[in-house]
Parts: C-alpha cells; sequence; structure tokens
C-alpha cells in the first residue's frame, strides 16, 4: 500500500480590514448582494461577487424553493451568469459572505460540494486559478488561490478521455 497525503494553502485573515482595498469593496459589495437573497426556509443568506477580468462585478444571491432542491446557491447563480452574459471573460476573483436571520455567522463559509463542481469546471475552461475569499457576517476571512484548495482530486474533462 502507498500513501500521499493532499493539504491546502489557506489565507487567513483576522478581519476585512487586513485585505487590500479592493478585495475590501468586493466583500463589502459580497455583504449587500446578501441582502437580496431569496431565503425564506433556511434565513440564511449568501452573496456571491465576481470580479471579471474584463473590469465587470457580476453578482448572485441564493434563490430557494419550496421544493428545497429545485434552489440554487449564490456562487452558482452568479457562475452561470458570468457564462451567460460574458461568455469570453474570466473570473479572477470570487467572494462570498452570508449572514443568517437566526444567528450571527461569526466564521466564514466555504461553497457546498456542487458549488465547488463547478468552479473548477469554470476555472479549467477560463483557464487560470480563480482567487476565492470567503467570509461569515464578522470575524476571520479564508482565501485560497484556486480551487484547487477547496476541492483536490476533482474530477476534470480529462478524465473523459483515453
Ligand atoms: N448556500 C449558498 O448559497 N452558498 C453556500 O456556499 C452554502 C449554502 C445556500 C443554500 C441554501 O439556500 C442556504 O444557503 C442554506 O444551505
Amino acid at each position: 500500500m502507498k500513501e500521499f497525503t493532499i493539504t491546502s494553502k489557506v489565507e487567513v485573515y483576522s478581519s476585512e480590514s487586513e485585505l487590500i482595498q479592493e478585495e475590501r469593496d468586493l466583500l463589502q459589495s459580497a455583504r449587500e448582494t446578501a441582502d437580496n437573497a431569496y431565503a425564506p426556509y433556511s434565513g440564511f443568506r449568501v452573496g456571491a461577487v465576481l470580479r471579471m477580468d474584463n473590469g465587470e462585478i457580476l453578482t448572485g444571491s441564493n434563490q430557494e424553493n419550496v421544493a428545497y432542491p429545485s434552489g440554487l446557491c449564490a456562487e452558482r447563480v452568479a457562475l452561470f451568469h458570468a457564462g451567460t452574459v460574458f461568455p469570453s471573460a474570466a473570473a479572477t476573483h470570487l467572494v462570498i459572505a452570508c449572514q443568517s436571520v437566526n444567528f450571527e455567522v461569526n466564521r466564514p463559509i466555504t461553497p457546498c460540494g456542487a458549488c465547488r463542481q463547478v468552479i473548477a469546471e469554470y476555472e479549467s475552461r477560463w483557464g487560470k486559478p480563480i482567487r476565492i475569499l470567503m467570509a461569515g457576517a464578522k470575524g476571520e476571512i479564508y482565501a485560497v488561490n484556486g480551487i484547487g484548495g477547496l476541492l483536490p482530486l476533482a474530477f476534470e474533462a480529462n478524465e473523459l478521455k483515453r
């Protein structure tokens, strides 16, 4: 038996004041975007902001449904929107923030597994790593440079080839 170990480098910022101004602005935008979530079932509001390399900023918030699986996470709303309106642009940053109507979210949230897979698809389509920032309503902020930090051993298009 052989084995290998996978490690990820996650940057941890103690608060948004440690971020560079541009990232602080993107986080502020993600927080405002979370206000627009449609989350009557979970009360958990998520905002995702994409900074595109053409200078555009795109947003998405989670959109829930009474048939729960029919809803969609903020990250995928934003990414599918990007693929729709700017099919030739790539995102440099994905910034995620959240809030809850039930409690104070004092730690970062990280994207769900399905969103990680979708982020991986766009990253491979765009051919460059996306810097992903993850925040709660307050507290530390995590950052990774590329989805590999959150989704090691991802299933990729190569696996479909001989
Ligand atoms: N949610 C997101 O939008 N993004 C995440 O990264 C985690 C979870 C949403 C899905 C659902 O509407 C609510 O948060 C609770 O899971």
